[in-house]
């Protein structure tokens, strides 16, 4: 049977568009704005840029671009997998952080129903998705009280294949499995999905005897979406992850330019890197659509852990990187967008509109006398959302304010799959603007090295020794 994106128009129909209309001075004065000029006297930039993005490519470094065509047949694969469970579990619940979670709540906020957990209906016999994503006693403990044990998997994801969280969550839920089912139920309760070649879950998975899927070593936690990281519970729950992959297939062929008045990813990228450059390192993502909310979470952490560094790659001390900030349309209106508007210049804003959502909802009418009610009736929910974002637009340029907007025309995997590709790509864009490794997150390795060292973790004694030798907090300063 054809899939709808094997057809060139229908592709095209679906493909999301970039507006930079209100970065430039014509529309929001030349104080803030930028001019053809300034993105031209980057184009020598962006092709060394391009060069070097292709070449990692060629290298095999950057794994997340080859996703789009190396991972049609495991798709086909998962998906096979994931038909064939389809009525064994009532549950799916993902064990796993940061880049391991964030990819799974954004496909499922973004393409099942708003209520897919509540709604049996709308579920059509696919299990209910929960993603902890913390190790939060009261939240965890509340979960796998709630879950019927019997009827639910789990999708343990670490790359590393330790990350303390991750194998907390595992070693607790396991244990209420073998508690409640026994200890042969853990190889058809619990799914793994890590490094083929190294660290424990891996071992573990092999001598538990558990369905294991790989994540490819040169794919990034934050890259690793179109992975079965997020293809796992995208396909229990029905999503067509044969679509997402292609919908990033066409952007990355849309992107195969280094023209930057072409590549829409690199426009982005260069825009936003010029703002940051200018004093303005907010860069708030606000998406006027609820299943597009944690879609810019997602973003928040691509953003932030891949741009946010210490050194260059030369290991000069630079502290750069933009800060990523979601926000939702209409709802921060009511919540951010006085600061947004009058607060320092410091943000560029990339609103995201959809152009059909999956539903219609009129407002109904009502108190004819009132005309300051009365007026709404009659219109839909759709042109309410959609007119408060072309006002909201309209009111930050009027500001000054640098904004931009990117276009969904519907929200479904394929246009879904094509944002993923293009903030990637974006993202690794920017890292050689910035001259910095985008792929690494040393930042965090601190904090995670002492938290091993209190916890009692074999070599990291001198961490815990650091640790206890803290300087003691004044307490004039606690009140
Ligand atoms: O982007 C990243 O690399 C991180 O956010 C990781 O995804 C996160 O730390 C979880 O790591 P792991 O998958 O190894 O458990």
């Amino acid at each position: 049977m054809t899939k709808r994106y094997e057809d060139a128009s229908w592709k095209e129909s679906m493909r999301i568009k970039l507006d930079v209309n209100n970065m430039f001075a014509e529309n929001v004065g030349e104080e803030h704005g930028y001019t053809k000029a300034d993105v031209d006297a980057m184009q020598e930039k962006a092709k060394v840029a391009h060069k070097s993005i292709k070449a990692a490519k060629e290298a095999g470094n950057l794994g997340f671009m080859e996703l789009p065509e190396s991972h049609k047949e495991i798709a086909k694969e998962i998906k096979e997998f994931a038909d064939a469970n389809k009525g064994k579990y009532d549950n799916f619940v993902v064990l796993g952080i940061g880049g391991s979670a964030l990819g799974n709540i954004a496909l499922q906020t973004a393409l099942n129903h708003p209520y897919y957990n509540l709604n049996d209906e709308a579920r059509n016999g696919y299990p209910r998705l929960f993603v902890p994503d913390n190790v939060d006693p009261t939240r965890l403990k509340g979960l796998l009280e709630t879950l019927d044990l019997s009827r639910t998997v789990f999708n343990v994801i670490s790359k590393s294949g330790g990350t303390a969280e991750t194998m907390s969550q595992f070693l607790t839920a396991r244990a209420k499995v073998v508690e409640e089912l026994g200890e042969d139920a853990v190889a058809d309760h619990f799914i793994a999905t890590t490094s083929e070649h190294s660290g424990n879950l891996i071992k573990i998975a092999k001598e538990e005897g558990m369905k294991t899927y790989y994540i490819p070593e040169n794919v990034g936690g934050r890259f690793s979406v179109l992975t079965p990281v997020g293809l796992i519970s995208a396909a229990f729950t029905g999503i067509d992850i044969e679509e997402l992959l292609a919908g990033a297939a066409y952007m990355d062929q849309i992107c195969d330019t280094d023209e930057l008045w072409s590549n829409p990813a690199y426009l982005n990228a260069a825009l936003q890197y010029l703002a940051d450059q200018d004093g303005k390192p907010m860069s708030v993502m606000m998406p006027y659509a609820h299943d597009l909310k944690d879609v810019a979470d997602w973003y928040r952490q691509l953003w932030a852990e891949s741009l946010g560094k210490k050194v260059n790659r030369a290991g000069e001390v630079i502290n750069v990187g933009p800060t990523p900030v979601k926000a939702l349309g209409a709802t921060d209106q009511h919540s951010q967008v006085q600061l947004y508007m009058e607060g320092p210049f410091d943000k560029v804003v990339t609103f995201i509109e959809v152009e059909k959502y999956k539903e219609t909802l009129e407002i109904a009418d009502g108190y004819e006398d009132i005309s300051g009610v009365s007026y709404l009736g009659g219109h839909t929910f759709n042109e309410l959302l959609t007119v408060e974002k072309q006002a909201t637009e309209l009111a930050l340029t009027e500001n000054n304010r640098l904004n931009c907007t990117v276009t969904f025309p519907e929200v479904n995997a394929f246009t879904i799959g094509q944002f993923f590709y293009m903030y990637e790509l974006a993202t690794a864009f920017a890292g050689e603007l910035y001259d910095i490794d985008a792929f690494n997150q040393p930042g965090v390795e601190l904090g995670k090295q002492y938290a091993y060292g209190v916890l009692g973790r074999e070599g990291f004694t001198e961490k815990k020794e650091e640790f206890d030798a803290r300087p003691e907090k004044n307490s004039d300063l606690i009140l």
